[in-house]
């Protein structure tokens, strides 16, 4: 049987409109612009307003995403939101999402797969479309980093930053859209990437508090090795599934985690710069909003045209890789 091609038809984004620039970490740890920029590449990030959450970015992308598609949100019929920083831990953030959006009924639903969630959110879509389940699906990649991010260790704070992005999914014309997806992971309770309490193997305490367990930890060595085999590999993976080579890629998306992980994608896959997307400058590390982010600014800056291949490569907690090859579709 010949599966349905299936692909994005719109695209948007959103970052709240508070900025962070290295300066303002200089005041807050003991580190300088200099440092940040040379090691990670990051010169500002956005962050959300006290009384705004997850939610409230993913719904601004899903608006835009819907209006870039031309369609309304009586058109979906499934949410997904990719997120590790949902507004609270028993609801999801979709479902949030959904009453934001105005709608009813539609199912809506979260998946956790670190920085890699938007690639795994978009393989989960592709299969649901193509098994002929739903229609249109809106995957949504959000995050609020900023509010588990702990502001007395430089060796995280000035990575994170706050956004979402959101794309339309559906049928698409026969030989566009999701040409292959590889995704993977390799599950370790070492904690060498995690928000060690609030969960249900640590709930929160005064001890865990005083201990700041409730923000984000990481083994920044420990991930940057993973980081710089799992991205090329992954990446390698998706585009011989689509039967491609390497140098049929018009436009690479990394997650932008570190540039120095990028650069050292870019040399083992040997593809030149001007084929890679970079926008870690402005929003540092979004986690699953990452990969969104920046295809919706490079579609926005005529940097990707119809039949375009496209790849989005991503790593996160886990840990999780994974990459999907499209073949633009409008
Ligand atoms: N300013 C100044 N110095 C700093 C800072 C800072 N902000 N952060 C760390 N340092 C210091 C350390 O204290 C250490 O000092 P010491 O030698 O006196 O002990 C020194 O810099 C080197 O520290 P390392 O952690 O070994 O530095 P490294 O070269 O590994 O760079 C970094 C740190 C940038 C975090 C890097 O490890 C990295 O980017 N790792 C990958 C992180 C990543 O990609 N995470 C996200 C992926 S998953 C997701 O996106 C959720």
């Amino acid at each position: 049987m010949k599966l349905k091609s299936v692909g994005i038809i719109g695209i948007g984004y959103y970052v709240p409109e508070k900025i962070m620039t290295n300066a303002d970490f200089e005041k807050i740890v003991d580190t300088s612009d200099e440092w940040i920029k040379t090691m990670t590449g990051i010169e500002e990030r956005h962050y959300i307003a006290e009384d705004k959450a997850t939610s409230d970015l993913c719904t601004e992308a899903a608006k835009k995403a819907l209006e870039n598609a031309n369609l309304k949100i009586d058109d979906i019929n499934l949410i997904i939101v990719s997120t590790v920083t949902p507004d609270y831990l028993a609801q999801s953030a979709s479902c949030i999402v959904q009453k934001k959006l105005g709608v009813k009924e539609i199912p809506a639903f979260d998946i956790s797969a670190g920085c890699s969630g938007l690639v795994y959110s978009l393989t989960v879509a592709k299969g649901l479309i193509q098994s002929g389940t739903y229609d249109k699906i809106l995957v949504i990649g959000g995050e609020v980093l900023s509010k588990v991010t702990n502001m007395q260790d430089r060796g995280t704070c000035v990575l994170f930053g706050d956004g979402a992005a959101a794309m339309v999914v559906s049928e698409v014309e026969e030989g566009y859209g999701i040409l292959s997806s590889y995704i993977g992971a390799e599950g370790e309770d070492d904690h060498i990437l995690s928000i060690p309490a609030g969960g249900s193997k640590k709930p929160n305490t005064v001890e865990t508090i005083n201990n700041r367990e409730n923000f984000v930890q990481m083994n920044g060595p420990e991930v940057f090795k993973f980081a710089v085999q799992a991205f090329p590999r992954a990446t390698k993976k998706a585009v011989e599934l689509a039967g491609l080579k390497i140098a049929d890629i018009n436009l690479l998306i990394p997650h932008q985690a570190n540039i120095r992980i990028i650069e050292s994608a870019m040399k083992r896959l040997r593809i030149p710069s001007e084929k890679v997307f970079i926008n870690i400058q402005k929003y540092g590390n979004t986690s699953s909003a990452s990969t969104g982010i920046a295809m919706g600014e490079a579609l926005a800056d005529g940097k990707i045209k119809k039949g375009d291949v496209v790849v989005l490569t991503a790593f996160g907690s886990g840990l999780t890789y994974g990459s999907v090859v499209l073949k633009w579709a409008y």
